[in-house]
């Protein structure tokens, strides 16, 4: 999802070659090494992830092999050819007791296998390369991909009644701004991790009210607690983004993700 509206943003200012899991398993170093020795990128963004959260915590082995021994791969390649790696990692990181946006050098515990296999990853990033970019969003929708936000814009033309997490408050993050932010972060010589997110804070709840709202559905959206969902990957409750390291130095700041979700349901509109 994510990788397809980097490959945009990027097209008119950079040379840009992408990779699908059938041309790069990143799992095989081999192949990883080989890819980066033909291509010798000046840039590395990696996108690729196991990101199916709740199936991560029954598949423990194939989460660390993609989002950590995956990107120790193409960390090892990007040292090895002086490549600059922008890796782009999670909220799932952090516990979400903080209660207030969490910040860069805030201390990580994830609750969920992949919260873990995605920290395992970043840390590879840190200790393999002395220059990295780790990027860390959440909420991600956008065209390319399934997401919660095309989840509930389906269902809410087909039933009456939607039943949403009204106890896990973060902020919808839409994938073409996400892409935008980092063409714009790569231009200002970055170092480090950055959070990135559209603006403003809701529950999944407030979220796909607002989305039935501007679909001019009739559904009905319930609050429901994360318990009663009984999903088998734990959440943060709370894992807003304080993203102010990003805007000063890049002088962008994201739109508020109401203005973000407008543009995307208008889009998905215009394409049925
Ligand atoms: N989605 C979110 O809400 C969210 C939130 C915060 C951070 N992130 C992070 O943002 C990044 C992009 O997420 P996304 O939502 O765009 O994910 P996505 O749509 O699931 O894309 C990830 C891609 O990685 C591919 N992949 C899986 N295993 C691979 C392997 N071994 N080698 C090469 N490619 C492989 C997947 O292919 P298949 O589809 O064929 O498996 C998929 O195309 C990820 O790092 C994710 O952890 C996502």
């Amino acid at each position: 999802m994510l990788a397809q509206d980097v490959a945009v943003a990027l097209k008119g200012s950079h040379e840009v070659i992408t990779m699908g899991e059938h041309e790069l398993d990143i799992c095989h170093s081999e192949t990883v090494n080989d890819i980066i020795e033909q291509s010798r990128p000046d840039l590395v963004i990696n996108c690729a992830a196991y990101t199916r959260v709740d199936d991560c915590e029954t598949e423990q082995e194939k989460a660390f092999a993609v989002n950590a021994t995956g990107v120790k791969n193409i960390a090892l390649a990007c040292r090895d050819r002086g490549s600059l790696l922008v890796h782009i990692s999670t909220d799932y990181v952090f516990d979400g007791t903080k209660r207030e946006p969490y910040r860069e050098a805030d201390e990580t515990h994830p609750l969920s296998i992949y919260g873990q296999s995605k920290l395992a990853g970043e840390n590879f990033v840190r200790t393999i390369l002395t220059r990295y970019v780790i990027i860390r969003s959440l909420w991600l929708y956008g065209r390319g991909g399934n997401n919660f936000a095309a989840t509930i814009h389906k269902r809410a033309q087909e039933k009456t009644e939607l039943r949403v997490v009204n106890d896990q408050t973060g902020c919808p993050t839409y994938t073409c701004d996400l892409a935008h932010a980092i063409k714009a972060l790569i231009g200002v010589n970055p170092q480090g991790i950055y959070h990135i997110a559209n603006q403003g804070t809701c529950t999944w709840y407030e979220f796909a009210r607002r989305i039935v709202e501007l679909t001019n559905s009739t559904a009905e959206v319930i609050p429901m607690s994360s318990d009663e969902l009984e999903r088998p990957a734990k959440r943060p409750a709370y894992s807003v983004l304080d993203c102010s390291r990003f805007i000063q130095e890049t002088g962008m700041e994201l739109r508020h993700w109401d203005a973000a979700l407008q543009e995307y349901l208008q889009e998905q509109q215009a394409e049925v």
